[in-house]
């Protein structure tokens, strides 16, 4: 049976409950449920009271705000909106002249295991000299940089100095393709790429910079002026005389001038960042976030999800190209003056306890992971003795964190057990790009926790399940996860595209003002806790990253000498969670032999990872002469979805044309 069905069978016999104990409770920002719930009730009785307290108290305003919330052009929300402020300034400049001045802001360690600590006051010289070479370049305020960086101190810095100056970042993954990435940069018109020369990743050197240019070179990147390039490696790269420059020597022409960079103020609506996700069409979403709301959530949510303190050490896995390393890496943990861990590496190099190794080197407190590595540490730990976390001192853990997919009950007790020592709590927080930081989750002094469960709101979301037409539905009832009222740190629109913000998020059939984030959640009866189901919409998540099943698609029929047809669905996996199957059909009817399917297949793997880039890469492929489809050629999706799973068939195939497909799309390649 599927792992999928196993969790969602586990977790609705799921009746453990672990309350915070003493540890958690003392202390804690938000200790105990009446604190808790006392917080909702605020938020309850006065919305904007409750959210102008919250943003004067954690947000340095240059130019303070009047206005909380304006709902008039609804749903283009707007926040904070005449107030003015720096997201950088409230991440560094805050912090001088505080105890946090002289504190450690990053531990570095590089792939290869070499640590570089940097303090808040070097950090911000960093980030201002850098701020000032993006001047030199001609960048200003409104203009978008595309970020194609590995996950290093310099890919914060570079995160830190566009917003100095109130240049718009998109950072894109750096295991995007060439072609991933020059979408990217025309759809946000880039005016510059800040990149690296290589990335380290597990002992190996891969390029950055060359997929940049081979990204430009598919044309359509005129708006790009300049190409900065961080060397971290000693390897050559390629120079196009006139745009491309290193780290170096933009640092060098600055020679002799001011290291400081006055931070730029921004209005509080001013777009920080767009960030590109999938949806439900080919076409990726640049979700595009303010800046005051934003900032006010990466601190609020470290303050209250993570209930961080001074001598916490934090460490959020997630690379900065995702949402987590946004809010989790390059600002929260900043705005919040806490120090925190950047890896550089995978989990599993040199070894698979490598994680568990460097929690104890840096004595790491709150740690936050995706469920999708925990379960593959668990496998490499069953599997070898020596990678198994009890080889490793993991006392100074306080805090555990999951993010990014449903976390199985069988993970969320190994990771209580093994990681936590039955002492941490372990916060399950459900959010997506959209919504800029947490929204339901677990706080760590309050809540009792269920394995599976995001459990509750955070105070002043209006989280709901609701029908088609938007009918609050009874606990226990599946249907679709919504959030009645705005809230700070919402995405703002598409990035050229409001209409589909509008169409994708606030369907007409709930009001047009109701924000339906796409994933199926049902709540229990007991304690009203939510469950995420999974995704209702066309969206995959591989290993926490999300997919869409069409951008895929689109992929492979753009295979022209091959590929005539492709359909592509998700199915569960045990480490994955879930992963990319597809039905393709060929040009040249169906490969007579296993080797020529084989070879194909390799070829089209190759070919998705060159389009989309690697973790695209269907984990099956299956062939036909063609695919199910009803009388009217719609594809039985729902038929391809349990033969992926390996399912009996219970649809009713009997419109099939060719009955005999069913048979030739059994095995998967
Ligand atoms: O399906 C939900 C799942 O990840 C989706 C959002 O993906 P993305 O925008 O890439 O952001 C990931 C990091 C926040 C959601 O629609 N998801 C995220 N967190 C959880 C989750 N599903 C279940 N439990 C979670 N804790």
């Amino acid at each position: 049976m599927s792992n999928t069905n196993n969790n969602i069978e586990s977790v609705l016999v799921e009746n453990r409950v672990f309350p915070p104990d003493a540890r958690a409770l003392q202390g804690a920002r938000i200790s105990g449920m009446p604190a808790y719930e006392a917080l909702c009730a605020e938020a309850a009785a006065d919305f904007e009271g409750f959210w102008a307290r919250q943003a004067k108290e954690h947000v340095v305003w240059t130019q303070p705000f009047t206005r909380t919330l304006d709902e008039s052009n609804a749903p283009f929300y707007q926040w904070f909106d005449d107030g003015e402020l720096n997201v950088s300034a409230n991440c560094l400049d805050k912090h001088m002249g505080t105890p946090v001045e002289h504190k450690t802001a990053i531990v570095f360690e590089a792939d290869d295991g070499t640590v570089t600590k940097i303090s808040y006051r070097d950090l911000l010289g960093r980030v201002s000299q850098f701020a000032n070479v993006l001047k030199a370049e001609g960048i200003q305020k409104g203009d978008r940089v595309v970020i194609y960086m590995p996950m290093t101190i310099e890919g914060v810095i570079a995160m830190q100095a566009c917003a100095r100056i109130g240049a718009t970042h998109s950072v894109v993954f750096g295991g995007f393709s060439a072609k991933a990435l020059q979408e990217r940069i025309i759809d946000a018109g880039a005016v510059a790429v800040i990149t690296a020369n290589y990335q380290l990743r597990g002992g190996k050197e891969l390029p950055l910079k060359a997929i940049v240019d081979e990204g430009i070179a598919l044309g359509g990147c005129e708006s790009i002026k300049t190409v900065l390039v961080y060397e971290r490696t000693l390897s050559d790269w390629k120079r196009v005389e006139g745009r491309d420059k290193s780290f170096t020597e933009a640092l060098d022409a600055l020679e002799g001038q001011s290291h400081e960079c006055a931070p730029v103020p921004v209005g509080a609506e001013h777009p920080l960042f767009i960030l590109y996700t999938s949806g439900s069409t080919g076409k990726p979403k640049g979700v595009q976030h303010a800046s005051g709301g934003y900032l006010l959530w990466a601190k609020l949510t470290m303050d209250w999800t993570f209930d961080l303190r001074p001598d916490d050490v934090f460490w959020c896995t997630a690379d900065i190209g995702w949402i987590t390393g946004h809010t989790y890496v390059a600002y929260g943990p900043l705005a919040a003056g806490a120090t925190q861990v950047i890896f550089e590496g995978i989990p599993t190099f040199p070894h698979a306890g490598r994680f568990w190794q460097m929690i104890e080197q840096h004595k790491v407190s709150i740690f936050y992971t995706a469920p999708t590595a925990i379960r593959s540490l668990i496998k490499a730990a069953e599997s070898d003795e020596k990678v198994h976390p009890k080889n490793w001192d993991l006392s100074s853990l306080r805090i555990l964190g999951s993010v990014g997919e449903p976390i199985n009950p069988e993970a969320w007790m190994w990771y209580h057990r093994n990681i936590g020592h039955e002492k941490c709590p372990i916060v399950d927080t459900f959010w997506q790009t959209e919504t800029g930081g947490h929204v339901i989750t677990p706080l760590p002094g309050a809540t009792p926790l269920v394995p599976g469960s995001c459990t509750l709101p955070l105070p002043g979301i209006m989280a709901a399940i609701v029908d088609e037409t938007g009918k609050d539905l009874p606990h226990g009832a599946g249907g679709m996860l919504v959030i009645k009222r705005p809230w700070p740190s919402m995405i703002r629109t598409i990035w050229n595209d409001p209409e589909r913000f509008k169409k994708s998020y606030f369907p007409e059939e709930m009001g047009g003002t109701i924000y339906l984030a796409g994933d199926g959640a049902v709540r229990s009866e007991d304690r009203g806790y939510f469950r995420i189901t999974g995704r209702i919409d066309d969206v995959l998540n591989v290993s926490g990253h999300r997919l869409g099943t069409m951008e895929i698609e689109s992929a492979l029929v753009a295979k022209t000498d091959l590929v005539a047809e492709a359909a592509v669905v998700g199915r569960p996996d045990d480490v994955t969670g879930e992963a990319v199957c597809a039905f393709v059909v060929l040009k040249r009817g169906r490969p007579t032999s296993d080797e020529e399917a084989r070879k194909i297949a390799a070829e089209l793997r190759s070919w998705v990872a060159k389009e989309i880039g690697p973790i695209a890469k269907p984990k099956d492929i299956r062939f036909g002469e063609n695919l199910p489809k009803t009388r009217s050629g719609k594809i039985m999706r729902r038929l391809l979805r349990s033969i992926a799973k390996g399912e009996a068939i219970t649809q009713d195939t009997s419109t099939l044309e060719n009955p005999a497909i069913l048979e030739q799309l059994g095995q998967a390649y």
